[in-house]
């Protein structure tokens, strides 16, 4: 996981913690990539020392979900920005594509038919499919 933190990352404190979960039909190489770019979201995100990530895997038997969280202490988003995020374009950033949000919410319900969130904790967010 640490290796597929952008550079800059240096003094990110990584929590990762991964439940026993059930077999999950998933494509490895699509899911790596839209998980990557949570990160690189994540990491772009921190504003504060120590910036902290989260990465879980939980499981849900009663709803027969699994859920993948990328969770970080950063700056959030505001409510408005929040319901755009996912829209192709949309970007605060000033080199940004606006693209990695979009891409990942494609690879996740419709390859994967499963479904995409982004849920705001007190200055954290959080994706789950
Ligand atoms: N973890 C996060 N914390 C705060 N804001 C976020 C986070 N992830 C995404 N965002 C907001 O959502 C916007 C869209 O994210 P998205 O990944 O789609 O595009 P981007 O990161 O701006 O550009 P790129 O195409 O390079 O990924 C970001 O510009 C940022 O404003
Ligand atoms: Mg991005």
């Amino acid at each position: 996981m640490r290796r597929r933190l952008p550079k800059a990352a240096g003094e990110v404190e990584v929590e990762e913690s991964y439940e026993e979960v059930p077999p999950v039909a998933l494509s490895p190489e699509l899911m790596e990539w839209a998980i990557e770019n949570l990160l690189s979201n994540a990491v772009s995100a921190l504003d504060r020392h120590p910036g902290r990530i989260r990465v879980a895997i939980e499981h849900r038997p009663k709803a027969g979900v699994v859920d993948v969280v990328v969770q970080d202490n950063g700056r959030g988003m505001a409510p408005a920005d929040q319901t755009h995020a996912f829209e192709p374009g949309f970007t605060t950033k000033r080199r940004g594509w606006g693209l990695g949000l979009a891409l990942a919410r494609r690879v996740v319900e419709e390859y994967h038919a499963a479904s995409s969130t982004s849920a705001r904790a007190p200055r954290a967010k959080a994706r789950r499919w």
